[in-house]
């Protein structure tokens, strides 16, 4: 099948937006003020505590379904979310991981940036120093995952661009330098290390810990430490901007190649239809499973970058082949996304930022003044 090359218009964008809240409000009345597990399995959410890295997707699309829709049921469900992420702060409670952004900014930080609310700055702060808690001065990196300092786990990884936002927001409350100076020299970490010559990505990227020097390159989720994770590439196609704008400094002109080139990798490798496969060494006539979470996360950097119609392009390829509007009974509004393939986690099902960044980008299109939680 040829991609879908109509860019989504906004019938479908709003179509899609009514849908996706109507889905978010049959799933508060079974989650209530718990939250659904990472992904689903056979289209239905797990019912959790607050103690995954992808809480925060939920309480993001709560409030951006409070923005759209203006209804207070899901301003007030958000705020009892934000109670239970300062909780989550009090207790430490599952928190000694670098996804501390991606728990926070579309929490508690959203909630500061849509209501203002004074009293949540100390809690943006708290959470901030966690995550810059993680930075190593030697190698001058944010450590991604397991205890500080270990050297089995002395690396970063390319999601972490999504992290930095809370620092550069803890920047902009604090007035603290410190938080800059950790952000900008984790990114240039990322960015220096992580792209491999032809201009795909690592997923993961170890230093030596007695020098802090690069080491080398490696996989956690994709098909092989050589090939390049979907999804991987996604982070960076949506990571790099953010930063771009966070930072107040635009691209210098290597980091504008290597956007366009780390862009054009991911096009050339996605196959006909325009869903790509849950890694890019897949391509057409490959029975792999797709990972629609990719794409949502990809069409948001175009979006961040102004490519509107880009991006309308890559929605209608999601609300074509992947949109859970033929599911009824589907909990997620997108279908066909992977987790952890090798784990067997989450194959060919709804997971919570597949449908967070879906929103996020119809958001976008839907108010272009919004200014995004990131
Ligand atoms: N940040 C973990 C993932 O993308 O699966």
């Amino acid at each position: 099948m040829e991609q879908n090359r109509k860019p989504a218009g906004m019938d479908i964008v709003q179509g899609e937006l009514d849908r996706c809240v109507e889905i978010l409000e049959k799933n508060m009345e079974r989650f209530g003020a718990d939250f659904p597990s990472a992904c689903a399995t056979g289209g239905k959410y797990r019912i959790k505590k607050n103690d995954d890295w992808t809480n925060g997707f939920w309480t993001g699309m709560l409030w951006i379904a409070w923005l759209y829709t203006g209804k207070d049921k899901f301003r007030s469900l958000a705020m009892e979310n934000v109670n239970s992420f300062i909780k989550r702060l009090d207790d430490h409670f599952i928190l000694d991981h670098h996804d501390i952004g991606f728990l926070y900014s579309l929490s508690v930080g959203a909630a500061w940036k849509v209501t203002g609310q004074e009293e949540l700055k100390e809690q943006i702060l708290r959470a901030a120093d966690v995550l810059a808690g993680r930075f190593q001065e030697k190698g001058g990196f944010i450590q991604a995952w397991g205890k500080l300092g270990d050297e089995k786990e002395y690396r970063l990884i390319i999601d972490s661009l999504l992290n930095l936002p809370l620092l550069y927001q803890a920047h902009e409350i604090s007035g603290e330098q410190r938080y800059l100076d950790i952000a900008e020299s984790h990114y240039d970490k990322v960015i220096h290390n992580i792209v491999r010559e032809d201009y795909s990505t690592y997923h993961t990227f170890y230093f030596n810990k007695e020098t802090g020097l690069p080491d080398h390159g490696a996989t956690h989720q994709g098909f092989s430490d050589s090939s390049c994770w979907a999804r991987g590439q996604a982070w960076a196609i949506l990571g790099m901007p953010l930063h771009r704008r966070l930072s107040g400094k635009g691209f210098t002109e290597e980091e504008t190649a290597l956007y366009e080139n780390i862009c054009g990798y991911f096009e050339e490798h996605l196959p006909a239809d325009g869903l790509p496969y849950w890694d890019l060494i897949f391509t057409d006539g490959s029975d792999q499973p797709r990972d629609s979470s990719a794409l949502a996360i990809a069409a948001c950097g175009m979006l961040e970058m102004g490519r509107t119609e880009r991006a309308r392009e890559m929605l209608a390829v999601l609300h074509s082949l992947a949109s859970s509007a033929g599911e009824p009974e589907s909990e997620g509004m997108l279908l066909h996304g992977v987790y952890a393939y090798a784990e067997g986690k989450g194959v060919d099902e709804p997971n919570l930022w597949g449908d967070y960044f879906y929103m996020e980008a119809l958001y976008r299109l839907w108010d272009p003044q919004w200014n995004p939680f990131w």
